[in-house]
């Protein structure tokens, strides 16, 4: 049996309380604005089940982004390889909801994290499902075992009326044909998605499909080794945005963070981390969850390097 991980959050958890600058929530988002950033969790999931968690492990927050990771899993399990027709997956260099690209690039965003992208995948899931939220709420539902997993209807609605750069973004890519639905259905779905609140426990829990190399909880097959190979090196090199290099650099690990400030991390064959701390850096990551990852896989050796 490998040594518990217990005493390593509880070491990264004092460490973290003592950071100088915990960033600033995501104001853009009107409903997000209120988070308080001296709120920290962590949790890890073992294959074999356990998990191990301290500070805010189990409160639910809003997990944005961190969605996407799922939602390309699902259209991937479902399309297979022509779903990289429609979205690339090459770092983009830019920030996650920009729109410099995609004009040159003929309507086709870089990869499947950026919003552009992940609005692409929502679309691909929204028309091999007939609702992409509903898909995802029921997939993370069944991973995590937390039934009551839910959208939060305020930050949804908040999200919409706020809307406009995710608008412009849709309606732009439906003007090259890279969108199949109606654009107000893809944003309602698209925001009912990165609405849903999980905990840090749910989320290590319901990621854990990907460090089985695309096995489910009940033991079926959602990914083959090589679809969980794909997702994980995309969230390496594209699933925080501008700053991936530093990312890989620090933390060592395929992660994915959304601007509630959630982060989930892969150790392939090992286990799956979420920390959560809603300040936020210049480029959406959270501060003190990055920070705890570092020590994370500083203290444990825990890395795909
Ligand atoms: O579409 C948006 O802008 C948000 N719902 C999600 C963005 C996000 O989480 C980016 N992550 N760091």
């Amino acid at each position: 049996m490998s040594p518990s991980l217990q005493p390593v959050l509880d070491r990264i958890a004092a460490e973290v309380r003592s950071l100088p600058g915990r960033g600033r929530p995501a104001d853009y988002i009107p409903a997000l604005a209120s988070a308080d950033p001296g709120r920290f969790g962590m949790a890890v999931a073992e294959l074999d089940g356990t998990v191990y968690g301290v500070g805010d492990w189990r409160v639910p927050f809003s997990t944005q982004s961190i969605t996407k990771v799922f939602t390309l899993a699902l259209a991937l399990s479902l399309e297979g390889d022509p779903l990289w027709e429609h979205v690339g997956r090459e770092p983009s260099g830019n920030p996650f909801n920009s729109l410099v690209q995609l004009e040159y690039e003929n309507g086709i965003p870089r990869n499947p994290f950026i919003n552009a992208g992940a609005l692409v995948v929502t679309d691909r899931l929204q028309t091999l499902t007939g609702d992409a939220a509903g898909t995802l709420r029921s997939f993370l539902r069944a991973e995590s075992g937390n039934p009551g997993l839910d959208v939060d209807e305020r930050v949804a609605d908040s999200e919409s009326a706020h809307g406009d750069r995710n608008a412009a973004l849709a309606h732009f890519m439906a003007s090259y044909g890279n969108i199949a639905n109606p654009v107000p259905t893809l944003l309602r779905q698209y925001f009912r998605q990165c609405s849903i609140e999980a905990s840090c426990a749910d989320l290590a829990v319901a990621t854990g499909f990907l460090a089985r190399h695309g096995i489910r909880s009940d033991g079926s097959t959602l990914l083959t080794r090589s679809q969980a190979k794909q997702v994980n090196a995309v969230m390496l090199t594209c699933g925080t945005y501008d700053a991936a290099g530093d990312f890989a650099y620090r933390v060592g690990l395929p992660g994915k963070s959304g601007v509630g400030g959630g982060i989930i991390a892969v150790v392939p064959g090992r286990c799956t981390v979420c920390v959560w701390s809603p300040g936020l850096d210049q480029r959406g990551n959270s501060v003190a969850g990055v920070a705890a990852l570092d020590r994370f896989t500083t203290l444990t050796g825990l890395s795909v390097f």
